[in-house]
């Protein structure tokens, strides 16, 4: 384990066996379509890598770079598109891969945006979520792990861009980010 990680919460094996659950009923769900798979970056990497090769569905493959951030209130949140899709998603099956949910700001403002594209449906799969942190209403079709409010590093999650490449999702010490 590494130095700066108080204890492992999610170990390789646990994401391991809910990712092959979660991409049996990806594979259910778009039968017979080729949905387009978008890794919202960077924090989604991991699992989008190891979710889509878990699946059978024939897919495409896209990356977004977004940011949401305010000035304090929730109804100022703004999303910065920092890099946009490639594709066009119009009448397109979407599927959004995102590490996880805080806040919620992000894919609120995310899915607005892409709906009005007129995909011809967008799904939200999140590996993590803290719905005790939530401030507007967004709930993903399909979750990993529903954990508590801990600041959780590894697995594509940072803390000051470190931690991304542990293999397991861990709770980084509190004497990390308090000094
Ligand atoms: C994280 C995460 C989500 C968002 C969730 O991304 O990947 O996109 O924050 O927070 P919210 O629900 O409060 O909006 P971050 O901006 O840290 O970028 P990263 O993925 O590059 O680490």
């Amino acid at each position: 384990m590494h130095e700066n990680v108080e204890k492992i919460m999610i170990t390789e094996a646990q994401i391991a066996k809910r990712i092959e659950e979660l991409a049996a009923q990806l594979d259910r769900l778009y039968e017979g379509r080729k949905p387009l798979v978008v890794c919202i970056l960077k924090g989604s990497v991991m699992f989008f890598a190891d979710l889509l090769r878990q699946m059978k569905t024939s897919v495409e493959m896209d990356f977004m770079v977004v940011s949401s951030y305010g000035n304090g209130t929730v109804s100022s949140r703004e999303l910065t598109i920092k890099k946009d899709l490639t594709m066009d998603i119009f009448d397109r099956d979407v599927l959004l891969v995102e590490d996880i949910i805080d806040s919620g700001n992000t894919l609120y403002q995310l899915k607005k945006l892409l709906n009005a594209r007129r995909p011809a449906s967008l799904n939200i799969i999140t590996l993590l979520d803290k719905p005790q942190r939530r401030e507007v209403p967004i709930e993903p079709e399909y979750t990993g792990f529903v954990i508590e409010d801990e600041f959780v590093v590894g697995y594509g999650l940072d803390y000051a861009e470190e931690y991304r490449n542990l293999p397991y999702v861990g709770v980084l010490k509190r004497s990390v980010y308090e000094k």
